[in-house]
């Protein structure tokens, strides 16, 4: 087996990706971080190359149509192949599903559906010569759907089912595929959710997020870094023999019936 060299990773600006790209600088030697904010991947990189690996920063719209193809394109050129390509960016509207626009629907899916599989299809060759891996982030919302976040179940759902389609084919082409699972996890994008329930709830914020660490029954919101570590695994040599599974990892928030 290869040695591990190449790991791209999306939404590395911030929360989740961010964690991840840091985690994986020190199993790999070049970690891509892909995101829009040139800042805030500058700041990723100097944490990924403190962590062990070199950084290249990819400051890019993943909604656009070209963007997948240029990211594998800049990535190639610079490092010569891919080993993992962790799939991490999403921010679909957290809107309700009788207000929610076509237009939101459609930037919701553009960029953690589209964006995901156009990267996927983009490194696909490269993969295939690594003999490598791929991770897709859902969400637990993909197993117990809500009115007030029908679109970001209905495209974690999507994501599952997308993951599980290229990890068929990837049996077939030497490509571990699998899907990363989260629940609760502190980062911006939760804040924003939690914000949306305290006004809901109409509780003041920090009563909003007691409030819904005790509805959902979690052990307590996780952190980046418990969601990087399980990539970390699902890309490493140890996990050759995991492929088309859905991870999910989310403090007990999952109950028996
Ligand atoms: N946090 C949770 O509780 C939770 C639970 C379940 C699933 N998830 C999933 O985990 C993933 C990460 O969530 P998070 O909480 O870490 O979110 P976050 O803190 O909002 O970070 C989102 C990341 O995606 C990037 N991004 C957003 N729009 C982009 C675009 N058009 N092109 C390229 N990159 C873009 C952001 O960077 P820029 O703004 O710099 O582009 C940022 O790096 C998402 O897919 C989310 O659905 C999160």
């Amino acid at each position: 087996m290869n040695p591990l060299r190449v790991c791209i990773v999306t939404g590395a600006s911030r929360g989740i990706g961010r964690a991840c790209a840091i985690r994986l600088a020190r199993d790999f030697s070049d970690v891509v971080i892909v995101a829009r904010n040139g800042d805030a991947l500058a700041a990723t990189a100097e944490s990924v190359d403190a962590a062990g690996a070199q950084a290249l920063a990819v400051a890019i719209d993943l909604k656009d149509l070209a963007a997948p193809r240029a990211a594998v394109d800049r990535t190639l050129s610079k490092c010569g192949g891919i080993d993992a390509l962790v799939n991490v960016a999403g921010a679909v509207p957290q809107s309700d599903l009788l207000t929610m626009t076509d237009d939101e629907w459609n930037e919701g899916l553009a960029l953690k559906l589209h964006g995901a599989r156009r990267l996927a299809l983009a490194a696909w060759d490269a993969l295939k010569s690594s003999g490598g891996s791929i991770v897709f982030t859902s969400g637990a919302t993909a197993y117990a759907p809500t009115a007030a976040l029908g679109a970001v179940a209905t495209i974690n759902a999507a994501i599952i089912a997308l993951s599980k389609a290229f990890s068929e084919r990837g049996l077939v082409d030497g490509i571990q595929v699998n899907t990363i699972v989260p629940g609760p996890v502190m980062t911006d994008r939760r804040r924003t959710m939690l914000q949306k329930y305290a006004a809901r709830k109409q509780l003041p914020f920090d009563t909003a997020v007691e409030s819904f660490a005790r509805e959902t029954g979690i052990s307590g919101f996780g952190l980046p870094e418990d969601i990087a570590t399980p990539v970390a695994f699902a890309v490493s040599p140890e996990a050759q023999w995991m492929t088309g599974t859905a991870l999910r990892i989310d403090g007990g928030e999952a109950k028996s019936a």
